[in-house]
């Protein structure tokens, strides 16, 4: 993508939270955006107030995205590019994760993204190229004690060996594959996800403070990761052509132990 054209761009879980930053920031900039969520009634809602298209799409879903790609292409008549951002978190102990809690998180999370980035592929050869930025989260890089995310994390782990084998696969049509990896922001994946009683217990004891040496401490504003997605997005992103990019404040390149939280940077 070029920031002089008026690229399409397709963000996926756009209704809310960072997909609806991402939303806003690439309209700001000119281009011409897609939404495609399953929430249709907050879907439609920003769409209409940020002058975007919204496409009801499940995105584990792979008729949704044939129908979806068919709607754009018919719409814009190009795709540049795509955002997978779509995603959904369960918090709980491994004993009580059923395997269909498990198949739940792996079908939005890792096999939406592949679905997406399969469903690009055609439009954005016919345009000579394109940009795919998926997302993924630090607890895809390291387990964090008490945080009952393995499922989550690990859904999000293939998401970085995915973008990884596209980008080499994809890079000879000209379509740059990225992940962008933050640690936790404020939006209602976080406050509205149910805990699991043994963390809040845990975060009872602490006095609702996430204890020290816990990543989870650098919160990240959703703008932050639309400007990395953006960044990316643009042809001057193409030497990182394949890169996961860590948004956590230094959070994951060391630990802390004994020493009290860092300032903010
Ligand atoms: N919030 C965080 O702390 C955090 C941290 C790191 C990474 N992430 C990742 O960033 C992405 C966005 O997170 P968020 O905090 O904005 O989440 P959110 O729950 O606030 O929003 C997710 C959006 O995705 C949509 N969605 C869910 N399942 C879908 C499906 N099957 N098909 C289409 N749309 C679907 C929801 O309707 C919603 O609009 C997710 O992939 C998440 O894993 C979030």
């Amino acid at each position: 993508m070029s920031q002089k054209d008026r690229p399409v761009c397709v963000v996926t879980g756009g209704a809310r939270g960072i997909g609806e930053a991402i939303v806003r920031r690439f309209r700001e900039e000119g281009s011409d955006v897609a939404l495609l969520d399953v929430d249709e009634a907050r879907g439609r809602a920003l769409a209409k107030q940020v002058d975007a298209h919204f496409v009801r799409c499940d995105v584990g879903e792979p008729g949704d995205w044939d129908a979806a790609v068919r709607e754009l292409r018919e719409h814009f008549g190009r795709l540049d590019v795509l955002v997978n951002n779509a995603g959904v978190l369960q918090m709980e102990t491994i004993e009580r994760t059923t395997a269909d809690d498990y198949l739940r998180s792996f079908r939005t999370n890792e096999l939406g993204t592949f679905l997406g980035i399969r469903a690009v592929v055609a439009p954005m050869r016919e345009a000579g190229g394109g940009a795919i930025v998926n997302l993924s989260t630090i607890h895809a890089l390291r387990g964090v004690a008490g945080a009952f995310m393995a499922p989550y994390g690990a859904t999000k782990a293939a998401v970085i060996s995915l973008t990884e084998s596209a980008a080499l696969e994809l890079g000879r049509f000209g379509i740059r594959v990225y992940c962008v990896t933050p640690s936790w922001l404020n939006t209602e994946m976080s406050t509205r996800t149910p805990l699991p009683p043994e963390l809040t217990e845990s975060l009872r004891n602490r006095g609702g403070a996430v204890g020290a040496g816990n990543p989870w401490r650098a919160q990240l504003e959703p703008s932050e990761v639309a400007d990395a997605v953006w960044f990316l997005a643009n042809d001057e992103a193409a030497v990182y052509n394949g890169t996961n990019l860590v948004m956590d404040r230094g959070g994951t390149v060391g630990s802390y132990p004994n020493l009290p939280p860092p300032e903010r940077n």
